[in-house]
């Protein structure tokens, strides 16, 4: 038995949960790692606060208010406990529009006060522009000479080629790589620098994987709830305060996202209660089955996501996430072709604009609604073009 026909049975179950996906039985959404399709149990939580509760929150008296209010703490401790945070009650959560604003609030609010003349930040290189640009720009708003260093770990798994150095205040690493879908190694990176600052881009991990922050030793998670079941317009910023300075959000609070944060709560029960590490083992299997597919091709060239180089390290897991080329027919191309059957993928330069990939790629990516079968019908129209 594989992991696919061992966990038949509970994907069924979980995939008759997304109504986009029941109700449009001949497309494939395999573009999960923009967004991912809702159950209906975050949609239900959600028009049940907006129908029975809402109001907004930490400002009025009365009672609808103070259930949101209430409804954002919960949230907050289920966050905490979503990421098994060791330490709930140091750490701070703050919700915010999504892993761009996210990042960017950390660069500006926490990482810019603290920077000196000399001081260097390692930034991944070939990493999604939300990921490297707030951080270059961290660099030019210090005042000061601060050096972004670009890192490689889309191609040094072993991050063999990591320079920490006594002036490094911070790394920014990513979790899973948003084209290649490649686990970025951010366990090596502890043991590289054990009193660097990490701040984690988790876009692609959360909701995806575990994210076990007893053992993962990071000082920031920050991720967009949309990727992961939750509304467009969510997300957090995880901080364990225990390197460098607290993080203080700066500036004045505005009005929540009250209804999205619900939602987000939502999307955390709803993963917990389907089983993250199953979700992982499904997404993976998935992904396995799609590169022995195509690695048989010859027209085409998958990309990123090497074999480990050292004996003594693991191979790089991918998470449900394949960027693919064709020797001859355009990314934007084949993009069309797949969608006229029904195939919906990801086909352009999956925002690495800034910094690296240059040249468009297709990119699949599965979640836990997506079937064994979908990605064989995938590979059947591939294969037509296969020469
Ligand atoms: N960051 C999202 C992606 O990689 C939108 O597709």
């Amino acid at each position: 038995m594989t992991v696919l026909d061992d966990l038949a049975g509970w994907q069924r179950g979980l995939r008759a949960q997304f109504p986009m996906i029941v109700d449009n039985p001949d497309v494939a959404y395999l573009d999960s790692a923009a967004t991912s399709q809702k159950p209906q149990a975050v949609l239900d939580d959600v028009i049940t606060y907006l129908t029975t509760g809402n109001a907004n929150a930490a400002r009025g008296t009365y009672p609808w208010a103070n259930h949101t209010t209430a409804r954002i703490e919960q949230a907050r401790d289920r966050l905490r406990r979503f990421l098994r945070d060791p330490d709930p009650e140091r750490s701070t959560v703050q919700f915010v529009s999504g892993a761009t604003e996210g990042l960017r609030a950390v660069a500006r609010d926490w990482l810019v006060p603290q920077l000196r003349d000399g001081d260097e930040i390692l930034v991944p290189f070939a990493d999604h522009n939300a990921n490297t640009l707030p951080w270059v720009e961290a660099a030019a708003l210090a005042g000061v000479a601060v050096r972004a260093i670009p890192y490689d770990t889309a191609h040094d798994y072993d991050h063999r080629r990591l320079t920490v150095g006594p002036r490094t205040r911070l790394i920014a690493a990513t979790h899973v790589h948003h084209v290649y879908g490649g686990d970025m190694n951010v366990q090596r990176l502890r043991t590289l620098a054990p009193g660097v600052p990490i701040c984690l881009d988790a876009a692609q991990s959360f909701g995806h994987i575990p994210i076990d922050l007893s053992t993962l030793d990071v000082d920031f998670v920050v991720f967009s709830g949309h990727k992961a079941m939750a509304l467009p317009g969510t997300g957090a910023v995880w901080s364990r305060n225990a390197r460098g300075p607290a993080y203080h959000p700066a500036g004045w609070i505005g009005s929540p996202n009250t209804s999205g944060i619900v939602s987000l709560a939502a999307a955390m029960r709803w993963l917990d209660e389907a089983g993250i590490d199953r979700i992982a083992e499904w997404n993976r299997a998935l992904g396995v089955r799609l590169t022995e597919g195509l690695s048989k091709m010859p027209a085409y060239e998958i990309l990123g996501c090497q074999r480990s180089l050292t004996a003594d390290s693991l191979v790089q897991q991918r998470h449900g996430i394949v960027a693919f080329r064709h020797h001859a027919i355009g990314s934007n191309d084949l993009g069309f072709i797949l969608a006229a059957d029904g195939l919906l993928v990801r086909a352009d330069d999956h925002c690495q604009g800034a910094q690296g990939e240059k040249t468009a790629s297709v990119r699949v990516s599965v979640h836990v609604y997506n079937t064994p079968d979908e990605i064989d019908r995938l590979l059947e129209v591939l294969a037509t073009l296969d020469h």
